[in-house]
């Protein structure tokens, strides 16, 4: 896969990706990453990218020649047919597990880091395939949610991460997952549940299970109105409102 992130600030986006286990798909050759710095796409002494908006009003918008000239460009550089162009903006569709899973499919990604004030609307409605926002708040700019995006993009490319590790964790399960422990036993008084140094799998995965289901109904059963539980789930579930009642 290869991103590219038009930036105005390529210097927040430097230290993400240079650090553990995004560091490690781009030496595998999982992944390229370049850091495309706007200003390079401008014309005037100023290297300017941004102006006031037309009809008034406080905040600079980006303008739409350097962002257009630097998508033509990458997309002139590239094999392949139809590289995704993502802006990221606290108005765009809502990053979840489904679309970082959907986005790992594509083989060019253009991430276009926006400034809170706006871009330009030419940008979004003739350059743009999709706009994405990382969260209902709002930041300075689209840097940090970029680098967020390409994290969770990148760990689900095939080779990244063990198998397993990857299926059973949480939000591609429909449940959060169980509470994990590690050496000591016992820690300032508090005990790692016995039934995971018994060594009986079984038990131990009916206990996992029967947390993954009990941390979903407490903390997001917004997640169990949409999932779709087995039925040793619903068990465990009614078990659960049952002590409740
Ligand atoms: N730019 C500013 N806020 C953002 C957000 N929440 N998501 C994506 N891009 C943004």
């Amino acid at each position: 896969m290869k991103i590219d992130l038009v930036t105005i600030f390529p210097g927040i986006l430097e230290g993400p990706f240079k650090e553990s286990m995004i560091k490690r798909a781009i030496d595998q050759g999982l992944v390229e990453i370049s850091l495309v710095d706007l200003r390079d796409y401008t014309h005037d002494r100023h290297h300017q990218v941004d102006d006031t908006p037309y009809g008034g009003g406080k905040g600079m918008i980006l303008k739409p020649e350097p962002l257009f000239e630097a998508v033509e460009d990458l997309k002139a550089k590239t094999n392949e047919e139809h590289p995704w162009v993502i802006l990221l903006t606290p108005q765009g569709e809502r990053l979840n597990q489904q679309l970082a899973h959907d986005l790992s499919c594509k083989k060019h990604l253009i991430l276009i880091c926006g400034r809170y004030e706006g871009v330009d609307e030419r940008v979004r409605t003739a350059l743009v395939d999709q706009e994405i926002s990382i969260g209902d708040y709002v930041l300075t700019g689209g840097e940090l949610a970029s680098a967020v995006l390409v994290d969770a993009v990148v760990r689900l490319l095939p080779g990244f991460l063990a198998e397993e590790a990857s299926v059973n964790e949480s939000f591609t399960e429909p449940l959060l997952e169980h509470p994990h422990y590690t050496r000591p036993p016992v820690y300032r008084g508090m005990e790692v549940p016995p039934v995971l140094m018994s060594g009986n799998h079984a038990e131990i995965a009916r206990w996992r299970r029967e947390q993954s289901v009990r941390r979903t109904y407490e903390r997001r059963p917004d997640l169990l109105d949409t999932s779709i539980l087995m039925p040793e789930d619903e068990i465990i579930l009614n078990n659960i409102k049952k002590k409740e009642s």
